[in-house]
């Protein structure tokens, strides 16, 4: 269990009561005069996101209260483990679920490590058993390893490290995990992956993890494991380049979602693929104009070096589809046009089929982990037209790119296989409570909710 959580009750557990602001007024004139006058004084107005912490007589801390507006948000309480004073503490709730806020504590809780000391631990929250520990631990425990690695620099989280991250979280659930490296890439087929690789000493790589049992409905998460972006010959200016170690988020997501799966040993037959390099700068670089050929068979002509992404996934789908899964879900930070369309916090959601992606949909709604739908418009399809090759890997003009990229990616999945793709951001600009600057995960929870609903019922 992580450190913010414990599951024993004591009595020394303190109580936290979140009340609405319009619960206020009612909820003090029943209090005691003590309770009133500390209020006061404390110029406590009931206000959103208030806090007060109460004493007894003795000035020991007794119980804390916390107000919202309307005890809708998700994400309210966010601020409070690492702002209330070390301890054990119980949420008094009755109208929105504890373990939804279990999870918001555990998310408010996390303090990336690796370089710097944490400021303080975590207060602590009991969690009663009817609000599944087990699973608010997993969910929680999951997605501070998918920030973890998008956090850590490329420079300790290069090919080869994420490589090592993955055998490892094997290791731990008892799944498979093989690798194409290198060279070893082109002699089994896989054409782009090596060449948009190829430039970087630490050496481009297909990871292939495999758990549970085989007679399960299969579902494959494809992630985009680019570990930096400099844009390749077609290089990213500073600022665009700065943030690019977060370029294998789409990797780190489907590892996160993959670690709730087989810690909830949900009955699935999970195959995970993920096409791992650097997108560098040097001689022996792919360039612009450079025609490739896909694992597919199909031509690529290279209009930018900086679309890297849509080149090493199209060659992991192909070998996705291959074992046609029941559900193939890729995850990557594609494109600046999915942001510029939905804004950083709004992953684009693109599906070849309505119900898979009404679910996802509505499962994100009820997580409080939105996403939005975006076409798969098939007359900008010929944006991508080549003089000399199938197809070019960039649209003709700069419009409509978060689209263009997944028409690109469609080319490789055949319609009868159930696909989402999801383009996102990963990555939060600034804290807000419960989702600090840095490394995010964006609709795993509410594609974990949905995988429950699917395949454990
Ligand atoms: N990794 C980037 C996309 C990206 C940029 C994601 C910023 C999130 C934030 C991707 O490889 C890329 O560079 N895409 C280009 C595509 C263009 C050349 C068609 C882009 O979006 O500008
Ligand atoms: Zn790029
Ligand atoms: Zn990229």
């Amino acid at each position: 269990m992580l450190s913010c959580f414990v599951t024993r009750h004591t009595k020394n557990t303190i109580p936290i009561k979140i009340i609405s602001q319009t619960e206020y007024p009612n909820w003090l004139a029943k209090q005691t005069n003590f309770v009133k006058q500390w209020l006061s004084t404390n110029q406590f107005r009931g206000e959103p996101g208030n806090v007060s912490l109460i004493p007894d007589t003795t000035g020991k801390l007794q119980s804390v209260l916390f107000c919202d507006a309307e005890l809708k948000n998700y994400w309210c309480i966010g601020n409070l483990p690492l702002t209330l004073p070390e301890g054990v503490y119980e949420l008094d709730i009755n109208t929105i679920d504890y373990q939804r806020l279990a999870i918001t504590w555990g998310l408010g809780s996390y303090q990336f490590s690796r370089y710097k000391k944490p400021t303080r631990k975590p207060a602590q929250l009991f969690i009663p058993n009817d609000a599944s520990p087990d699973y608010v631990n997993n969910i929680v425990e999951s997605i501070y390893f998918v920030r973890d690695l998008i956090n850590t620099p490329a420079d300790d989280m290069g090919p080869s490290e994420l490589a090592d991250v993955v055998v490892d979280l094997g290791k731990t659930f008892k799944a498979k995990v093989k690798q194409i490296v290198g060279d070893e890439l082109l002699k089994q087929n896989y054409p782009m992956i090596y060449a948009v690789g190829r430039a970087c000493d630490d050496e481009p790589r297909l990871i292939d993890l495999r758990w549970g049992n085989k007679k399960n409905p299969q579902v494959t998460l494809v992630g985009k494991g680019v570990c930096f972006d400099t844009g390749g010959l077609d290089i990213k200016p500073s600022s665009a380049m700065l943030l690019m170690k977060k370029d294998m988020g789409g990797a780190a997501h489907v590892l996160g979602l993959a670690r709730m799966i087989m810690q909830a040993e949900l009955a699935i037959n999970l195959r995970v693929l993920i096409p791992v390099v650097e997108n560098s700068v040097s001689g022996n670089a792919y360039r612009p104009g450079d025609i490739l050929q896909s694992r597919k068979g199909t031509t690529v002509e290279i209009g930018n070096t900086d679309a890297e992404g849509r080149l090493v996934l199209a060659d992991a789908l192909t070998e996705a589809v291959s074992e046609k899964p029941n559900l193939l879900i890729d995850i990557s930070t594609l494109t600046g046009a999915a942001r510029v369309a939905l804004g950083t916090d709004l992953p684009a959601l693109f599906a070849n089929q309505d119900d898979i992606a009404h679910d996802a949909v509505r499962f994100g709604t009820l997580e409080s982990d939105p996403m939005w739908r975006l076409p798969l418009y098939s007359p900008y399809r010929e944006l991508l037209n080549s003089p000399f090759a199938d197809i070019n890997n960039v649209g003709m003009d700069s419009y409509g790119g978060a689209i263009i990229a997944g028409l690109f990616l469609k080319e490789f999945v055949p319609d009868e296989i159930p696909w989402m793709h999801f383009d996102l951001m990963a990555w939060n600009l600034k804290s807000r409570p419960g989702r600090p600057q840095g490394g995010e995960a964006m609709v795993l929870r509410a594609l974990f909710s949905y995988l429950i609903e699917r395949f454990e019922k």
